[in-house]
């Protein structure tokens, strides 16, 4: 669905000049240069992307994007000047080795073997005041995404948005306004979405393949990584990393290395745990085969949840079991387990799961065989939602995982962690997307987070 221009103050962005001038131009000017004297490296078609946070899916991120051939990746930004300590303890991450992977990977593809034109930024406002950048990819920690997305839209830049959409249901619903305040593509990087494999499935499931679905379970995977326990020391702050700015809307806190570089996510005041970190793929899959994209479910109950003793740095749920249940009567269970399903519908006439990797299902009694299955889809991942996102961009259509889609999904996760931080049975309006009913003052309290007033959007 093309996105209608709203009658709002939107900034017209390089692109919408370079597409505005070009038809006037064609019309009225008889020495416009025609697109096809440049090809496909015409300025109106190439897209010029900066990425805003390179660590460790940052780094993927560049490697997709680079590879489009009408994206130009023109610039990188990073709190982080350089230095090991991510996903992979010895993999060197941050802005100027993501500067010069980029100009590497430029380098291979240019006859002389040479390349520059990657610039390297500490601060994503100076990225965001640059007329020639069209399009932005966050990949800056949760906490980060909703001011950066905000300040991005205004400046006019349309957003690839790494999920979970944002830190709070509230945060998420003004990166909504202002997305479509401003008229901007934002895709969510929920990649499953353009995953053709997981799409059918998720068709199948709608279509009735396993007749009416009663119960969908999704994982969400343990926690990863260890962290310090109570009474933990702060560290001095590593010359190359700007911790105050890393730290941006969240509150002030001792400096330590497991607070930060890919740790973040297991502390509450920057992620949601594994719940918003996978729940951001399994939950999206459960709301997408069920039909849920804009809506939710309608209650949710805390059955476990186990933290880690208090004091300890990671302090989001290391074992979570919550339950939701839609309006129409469909159960959703989330709970920790190992990952080999992702995802499961159980429907009166059989089960389909997918496989963690997305790449394979099972579809047990009836319905399609997995054989047949695999015949009919093959498997695509990553690369094809970064080529959606770029497609949306030209043609300023809606992507595969708008940022409302997003919302949604993520608003389960966030949902789930409420219940279990509160204990308890929870009821939902998805349409005034508020708790309603006893102990819902407790729950409504959780939808926002105070943010540091420098950062405020
Ligand atoms: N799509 C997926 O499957 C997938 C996989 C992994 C991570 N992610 C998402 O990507 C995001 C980043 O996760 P990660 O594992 O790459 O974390 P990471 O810590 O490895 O990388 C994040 C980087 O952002 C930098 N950063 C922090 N604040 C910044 C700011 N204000 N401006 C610029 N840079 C800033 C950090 O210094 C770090 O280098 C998270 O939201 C996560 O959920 C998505």
């Amino acid at each position: 669905m093309p996105l209608e221009p709203k009658e709002s103050e939107a900034p017209l962005s390089r692109r919408d000049f370079l597409r505005t001038t070009a038809t006037t131009a064609a019309v009225a000017a008889p020495y416009f240069v025609p697109a096809s004297v440049f090809g496909a490296q015409a300025p109106s078609n190439r897209i010029n992307v900066a990425c805003i946070g390179v660590g460790n899916q940052g780094f993927l991120d560049l490697e997709l994007f680079s590879a489009q051939p009408d994206c130009r990746m023109v610039a990188v930004c990073d709190v982080n000047q350089g230095s090991p300590g991510y996903k992979n303890p010895e993999d060197v991450r941050g802005r100027e080795p993501a500067r010069k992977l980029v100009e590497g990977l430029y380098a291979k593809q240019s006859r002389s073997g040479n390349y520059k034109g990657c610039d390297g930024y500490g601060d994503f406002r100076e990225v965001l005041a640059r007329d020639d950048v069209d399009a932005v990819v966050v990949v800056a920690p949760d906490h980060w995404h909703e001011a950066i997305t905000i300040a991005a839209a205004k400046a006019g830049k349309d957003i690839y948005c790494e999920k979970p959409l944002g830190l709070t249901i509230a945060g998420q619903q003004r990166m909504i306004k202002a997305v479509r305040d401003n008229n901007r593509v934002l895709q969510t990087g929920s990649h499953e979405r353009s995953n053709p494999y997981v799409r059918e499935v998720c068709e199948m499931v709608r279509d009735g393949a396993i007749g009416k679905v009663r119960r969908v379970v999704c994982n969400i995977g343990r926690h990863n990584k260890v962290g310090p326990g109570p009474g933990w020391k702060p560290m001095p702050v590593p010359t190359n990393l700007d911790y105050d700015f890393w730290l941006g809307p969240a509150p002030e806190a001792p400096y330590h290395q497991d607070r930060c570089l890919y740790n973040f996510r297991f502390n509450y005041d920057y992620a949601g745990g594994q719940v918003t970190n996978f729940g951001a793929h399994s939950i999206d899959i459960a709301q997408w085969g069920l039909g849920m994209d804009h809506t939710g479910p309608t209650q949710i109950e805390s059955l476990y949840a186990d933290f880690l003793p208090e004091g300890s740095l990671f302090n989001a749920s290391t074992y979570s079991d919550f339950r939701c249940k839609y309006d129409n009567g469909v159960v959703l269970e989330c709970v920790t387990a190992e990952p080999a399903v992702r995802c499961a519908f159980f429907g009166d006439d059989g089960v389909v799961s997918i496989d963690n990797q997305g790449q394979n299902a099972t579809v047990i009694p009836r319905g399609l065989a997995p054989e047949e299955l695999q015949k009919r889809v093959k498997y695509h991942s990553g690369p094809d939602h970064v080529r959606n996102f770029l497609d949306c961009v030209k043609s300023r259509s809606e992507p595969a995982a708008p940022v409302e889609v997003g919302h949604r999904s993520a608003t389960v996760c966030h949902m789930g962690n409420i219940a279990l931080r509160l204990g308890g049975k929870f009821e939902w309006n998805p349409k005034t997307e508020k708790f309603e009913g006893g102990r819902s003052d407790e729950a409504n309290a959780m939808l926002d987070r105070e943010q540091r007033t420098t950062w405020s959007s």
